[in-house]
């Protein structure tokens, strides 16, 4: 099956390239993995950004989010937002939560919920990058508790990047997402963790040269 491949059109990479040069606004002080999201240059991950998560989540109607109708597991959602110079370009929302019905130690799972890039900057790698922090955020804060990440991918990019990462695929009938899964009981937590790191370094390597191009150029 061929790959689709987004590609950014230039009219609205000129338009996120002076969004972003005019930007003034501040970056809020809850910067994470800020071992990645080091430098000068604006590039930020945030904590805690759920209103700004649920301002994209609202141009993106037809998401079904794990949460929805579940108060009670609404309240351990969290997201992630990267911005450049405090403006927002995606965000990623996911939990961590217990089962009751396990034994500690390994009595966690966590969830990736949604991840939405707006169309302006998609095809730059943003939606991979946002994939593996959730995924670090949650190694790093539980990973010596948790005995399963998954996600139902409702996007064809999401399945890829999470298969790339060594999640395993179950397509369930009738339903339009792809139920992604890795397991970790038994798995070297630690050593994942690092991989995901190394990658991560990576993806905002190529992120930030894509999106300077676009700065420059617009
Ligand atoms: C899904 C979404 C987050 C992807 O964001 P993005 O920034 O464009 O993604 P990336 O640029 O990081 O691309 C990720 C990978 O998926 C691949 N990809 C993109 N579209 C694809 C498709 N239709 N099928 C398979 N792979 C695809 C890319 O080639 C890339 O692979 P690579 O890193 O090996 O080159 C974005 O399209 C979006 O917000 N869509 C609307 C909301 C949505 O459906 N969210 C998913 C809910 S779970």
């Amino acid at each position: 099956m061929a790959r689709f491949r987004f590609r950014t059109p230039w009219a609205t990479a000129l338009r996120l390239g002076r969004m972003i040069k005019s930007g003034e606004h501040r970056d809020k002080d809850k910067g994470i993995l800020t071992d990645v999201f080091s430098g000068d240059d604006g590039f930020r991950l945030e904590q805690g950004g759920l209103d700004t998560y649920q301002g994209f989540r609202h141009q993106e109607p037809n998401l079904v989010s794990i949460v929805d109708g579940k108060p009670e597991m609404a309240k351990n959602l969290d997201a992630l937002v990267f911005r450049i110079k405090g403006i927002p370009i995606g965000a990623v929302s996911y939990l961590v939560q217990r089962n009751t019905h396990k034994s500690p130690p390994k009595d966690f799972y966590g969830r990736i919920d949604i991840v939405i890039v707006p169309g302006s900057a998609r095809g730059a790698g943003l939606g991979r990058l946002l994939l593996l922090s959730a995924n670090l955020v949650m190694l790093r804060g539980h990973g010596s508790s948790l005995y399963s990440i998954s996600c139902l991918a409702a996007h064809p990019a999401v399945a890829a990047v999470l298969e790339s990462m060594g999640y395993t695929p179950a397509r369930r009938e009738n339903t339009s997402f792809v139920h992604e899964e890795l397991r970790l009981e038994g798995e070297d937590w630690q050593n994942l963790e690092r991989d995901f790191s190394i990658r991560l370094r990576q993806s905002f390597q190529q992120v930030r040269y894509s999106l300077r191009q676009q700065i420059v150029n617009g």
